[in-house]
């Protein structure tokens, strides 16, 4: 027993949960992920692992990207980006539900399946029910081998090393910046972004390890907040557009290992239901990182605190406007706008453990709840 104790311990690296490890790691999972895949004399992103040629992959019109869970949003950043870079109209759907659709596959659609461990049988089985027409499926997951990564036409490896805990955090990051290549790259053979607004978007990928960085070291900006968590039933979360994607992860890890009742809204529709939760004291976490929704987002803030919120707000460094509106503020390593969910949802993870630490709550083993969830 005190050999598998010990065991256990040395493989957390010094640190109390797996998570908690994981959530360290992503520095390093994003520099591998991005790895050889930046030219970087060219600034251009190239992809050798991809069987088809560019002329095929430049026919795609239309994208599905299918996956469960957290790998899920991932993919619905990935769909802002794609559709931003591309312009091709991209769809996302939970597993589940896709296997047991009738999708509109025509020769120029192109499946994606996103999943941390290869394994989810939701996800497999949309990958197989796609597999028995003519649709070319490409799979983003972080376990070679798998059975995904066996059965998709066209792989395309997160490098984020294993993961243990159950709630999925360096895998997410990692799957992020997949798409985010493979966006780039679809734009590239596409020609819908100049090589000079791909560059761009490559120096800026390049620092994101070292913001990842800087947003751990500044890992106590969120602890106040996670704490004051401790006695309440419910929290919301907040964001228009890629904010919202990363709300939707925000709220998912809080509930997976906090056990607090959470939902994350499209700010703009919370006059169609949601305002009628708010009063004295609800916490609400603000995203308002997006420059071009900046204003609608900011008036949102306004309504929520008019009842009562207690809101903990995110924005870019230097954005000197909204401490006015909120109670507190998370500020985030500038960076591109489409670019900013990577870093935003690191202080929400955070978030999340430390409210699961302060309720006493096993961070890495939540209850009811599993790793990979090989049957339906
Ligand atoms: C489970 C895990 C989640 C994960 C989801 C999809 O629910 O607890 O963390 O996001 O499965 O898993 P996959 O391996 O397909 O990404």
């Amino acid at each position: 027993f005190h050999v598998e104790w010990d065991l256990v311990q040395a493989e957390k690296g010094g640190y109390d949960s797996f998570m908690l490890k994981e959530i360290h790691e992503q520095p390093q999972a994003v520099r591998e992920t991005m790895g050889a895949r930046i030219d970087l004399e060219q600034k251009r992103v190239i992809l050798p692992e991809l069987k088809m040629s560019d002329a095929e992959l430049a026919k795609y019109d239309r994208i599905y990207i299918v996956a469960c869970g957290t790998s899920m949003h991932a993919g619905l950043v990935g769909k802002d980006v794609i559709e931003k870079w591309t312009r091709v109209p991209v769809e996302v759907a939970v597993a589940s539900e896709f296997r047991y659709r009738d999708p509109i596959y025509t020769d120029n659609t192109l499946m994606i399946v996103i999943s941390q461990s290869g394994e989810t049988a939701d996800t497999l089985a949309a990958l197989r029910e796609a597999k028995k027409t003519n649709v070319k499926v490409m799979a983003i997951t972080n376990v070679v081998g798998s059975s995904v990564a066996r059965e998709a036409d066209e792989v395309l490896f997160t490098w984020a090393g294993p993961e243990v805990a159950v709630a999925s955090t360096k895998a997410y990051t990692s799957q992020v910046v997949t798409l985010y290549l493979f966006s780039l790259y679809l734009a590239q053979v596409k020609g819908t972004l100049k090589a000079a607004e791909v560059a761009e978007v490559v120096d800026h990928l390049q620092d994101i390890p070292a913001k990842i960085t800087s947003l751990l070291e500044d890992a106590e900006q969120v602890r106040h907040f996670a704490e004051s968590t401790k006695g309440v039933n419910s929290l919301f979360f907040i964001g228009r557009s890629l904010d919202y994607a990363v709300s939707l992860e925000g709220s998912l890890k809080l509930k997976e290992i906090s056990y607090i009742h959470s939902e994350a809204y499209p700010a703009g529709e919370l006059k169609h239901g949601t305002l009628a939760l708010i009063e004295d004291n609800v916490p609400v976490v603000a995203l308002a990182t997006q420059p071009d929704i900046y204003e609608k987002m900011v008036s949102n803030i306004v309504e929520v605190k008019a009842r009562g919120a207690r809101v903990l707000g995110f924005a870019m460094e230097g954005n000197t406007d909204l401490a006015k509106s909120v109670d507190e503020v998370i500020y985030l390593p500038t960076t591109l706008p489409m670019l900013a969910p990577i870093l935003t949802v690191i202080p929400l993870q955070l978030l999340s453990y430390f409210a699961s630490v302060a309720r006493g709550l096993d961070v890495d083993k939540p209850r009811n709840l599993a790793k990979s969830v090989t049957v339906e």
